[in-house]
């Protein structure tokens, strides 16, 4: 039996310690770990200036895309010194091509800083570190580990990603952050931090890749609690968008003095089966005449007024915006065919979903 199998991870478990991770994790790196310009060879010491502008730069960018440019910068300004001694405008002009120029401008605000409040010298502490513009939490780690040997775990999409499938982690993103981050550091080591936050880096963007991952050739295969499922694609959990064409309608709040009109909407679909004022068809094309027509069968009886507003809500697909209609009907009126008469005072104890709380809310003026 693996180490982290024995239980499934829900949201707000404790993080189950993997006492074999670090090391096998360390291990795989050392036989696989990529070359790039701004990695030091095995066992040399990480230059701070480089491991930052690095960092700046692979922020929405991919490792190949940063290359060349890291290589231009570092050349030309081969310390924070010199940067921070450059014009802003040169910075730009070398960025030009990398995108999301604010990065740029608070690369160089940063360099300035360092030269004027720090000698020149990147503090060494992460809180120190996001305390300087363009650094925020997931950058401070990296620096921290990769430049200091600090033990954090910087926690980036990647790393996100591997996290949340070896421990299958159920909770969805974003809400799942800081249970990630706490499994995340179950994998540093004694030592050797940022060596273990790049292993995870490079084993998530070459291995424990988004779609079809090479499951077989990874270091921590035995460990991975989504992998002995066989769902570690559909790991991280994701919240579902709330997105999709704005839909329109009408709903009906109708009183018989102290009592509301209301239906039960169709056992499939959406909303099925709860609690709901009558109303029209939900429709992207939907026109406020149109769905006035489709008012309960109360002709002569109730006479409709448009209250003033909409009423909107967010659907996991779709957008709504409701024109509500009330009537007051006279005592013993008959409901409608399939719909019924309940006391407002018991409507607390009916299936009313949100959009149709707030309906009537906004029907009856409460
Ligand atoms: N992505 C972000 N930081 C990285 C690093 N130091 N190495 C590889 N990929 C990264």
């Amino acid at each position: 039996m693996n180490s982290i199998a024995a239980a499934k991870i829900k949201p707000r478990d404790a993080p189950k310690a993997t006492p074999g991770c670090p090391a096998l994790l360390l291990d795989w790196y050392d036989r696989h770990r990529r070359v790039l310009p701004w990695r030091p060879l095995a066992g040399e010491r990480a230059d701070p200036y480089r491991v930052w502008l690095s960092e700046i730069m692979l922020q929405q960018t991919g490792v190949k895309t940063v290359g060349p440019y890291f290589l231009k910068f570092v050349t030309r300004w081969p310390d924070v010194t010199a940067l921070g001694q450059a014009s802003l405008d040169d910075v730009l002009r070398m960025w030009a091509g990398l995108g999301y120029y604010s990065r740029a401008r608070n690369l160089h605000a940063c360099a300035v800083a360092v030269l004027r409040d720090h000698g020149g010298v990147f503090p060494d502490t992460e809180e120190g570190l996001r305390a300087l513009p363009g650094i925020g939490p997931y950058t401070a780690a990296a620096i921290s580990a990769i430049a200091f040997d600090i033990r954090t775990m910087p926690v980036d999409g990647n790393i996100e990603r591997v996290v949340s499938r070896l421990f299958a982690v159920e909770e969805p993103l974003p809400q799942a952050k800081p249970l990630i981050r706490q499994l995340a550091a179950t994998l540093l080591g004694p030592s050797r931090a940022g060596d273990s936050a790049q292993a995870l880096m490079d084993l998530g963007s070459s291995i424990c890749t988004a779609k079809k991952p090479t499951c077989v050739l990874c270091p921590l295969n035995d460990d991975c609690l989504a992998l002995t499922r066989g769902d570690q694609e559909t790991f991280p959990r994701k919240a579902p968008k709330k997105s999709g064409t704005l839909r329109r309608g009408a709903a009906f709040v109708v009183t018989r003095s102290d009592e509301l009109l209301v239906r039960t909407r169709a056992e499939k679909g959406l909303l099925g089966g709860m609690t709901e004022v009558p109303g029209s068809d939900w429709l992207a094309g939907q026109d406020d005449k149109a769905a006035l027509a489709q008012a309960p069968a109360l002709k002569g009886i109730a006479k409709w007024h448009r209250k003033a507003g909409v009423v909107t809500h967010v659907f996991t697909h779709f957008p709504l915006e409701l024109v509500i209609y009330t009537a007051k009907v006279a005592a013993r009126t008959r409901a409608p065919e399939g719909m019924r008469w309940v006391p407002i005072a018991t409507l607390a104890g009916e299936a009313l979903p949100n959009v149709m709380r707030k309906a009537i809310a906004h029907g009856l003026d409460l």
